[in-house]
């Protein structure tokens, strides 16, 4: 467990911001958390109660000021808000860490950035190459040689089969499959429940099974 004082600061204050305070909380990774715990959002500004624990507003995104030893974690799913909230921080030049649930299994192989956030019970296996702000949600498994770019975020019980590339700003829905080695561009969205056979172009939303293109 770590034992420090800096302060743990949550981007976002939205439903995907509450499971990864959840989520912390339920990791035991940090000690004295009720003191550290804060979360920061433009629209939100009540502050957040999870069971016992108060998480307390500090500010909006664009009020923050940032002290060196800050730990700031991505609390946003939708991905282009992700791009647009990451700009305005990293010119504040925030801390920004991954978080990995301590249930998830995680190849010696895999490489991921910073930013990101890893849910209960996800695997990321051999040679699978996450890039910065990646969300993955429960129960999702990426596969071998899996490549995901910046921003994109995996809902739920996902299957990412072996050598499957995933664009930048990808949204995918909650229990989409993909077959292996397609690929998928840039500003995708993919339909919960999809079974994608095919490579998909920038910018399409990809649905049911199998996959149509819109
Ligand atoms: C595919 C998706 C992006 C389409 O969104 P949309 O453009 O707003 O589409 P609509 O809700 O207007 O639905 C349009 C039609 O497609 C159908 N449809 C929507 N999503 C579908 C899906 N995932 N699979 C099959 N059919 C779907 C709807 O039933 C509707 O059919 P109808 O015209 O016969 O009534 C969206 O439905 C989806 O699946 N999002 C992912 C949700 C998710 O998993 N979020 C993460 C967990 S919180």
């Amino acid at each position: 467990m770590e034992s420090n004082k800096e302060r743990i600061i949550i981007v976002g204050g939205g439903s995907l911001a509450i499971e990864l305070i959840s989520w912390i909380l339920n990791s035991d990774i940090f000690d004295n958390i009720e003191k550290r715990l804060f979360f920061i959002d433009d629209f939100i500004s009540e502050d957040i109660n999870l069971d016992s624990i108060k998480v307390k507003f500090l500010g909006k995104i664009k009020d923050i000021i940032p002290k060196d030893d800050d730990k700031f974690y991505l609390g946003i799913a939708n991905p282009l808000k992700k791009s647009e909230i990451v700009k305005i921080l990293d010119e504040k030049k925030v801390n920004f860490c991954t978080f990995i649930h301590p249930s998830a299994i995680i190849s010696n192989t895999t490489k991921i950035g910073k930013g990101c956030v890893i849910f209960p019970f996800s695997i990321c296996s051999s040679n699978s190459n996450l890039q910065n702000f990646i969300t993955i949600n429960v129960h999702t498994a990426v596969g071998h040689d899996v490549g995901i770019g910046p921003f994109t975020t995996l809902s739920s019980f996902v299957d990412v089969t072996g050598k499957v590339q995933l664009g930048e700003k990808v949204m995918v829905g909650s229990g989409a499959r993909f077959l292996p080695s397609i690929k998928i561009g840039d500003n995708c969205t993919i339909g919960a429940g999809a079974t994608v056979y095919h490579s998909v172009p920038n910018g399409k939303t990809a649905y049911c099974k199998p996959a149509k293109l819109i």
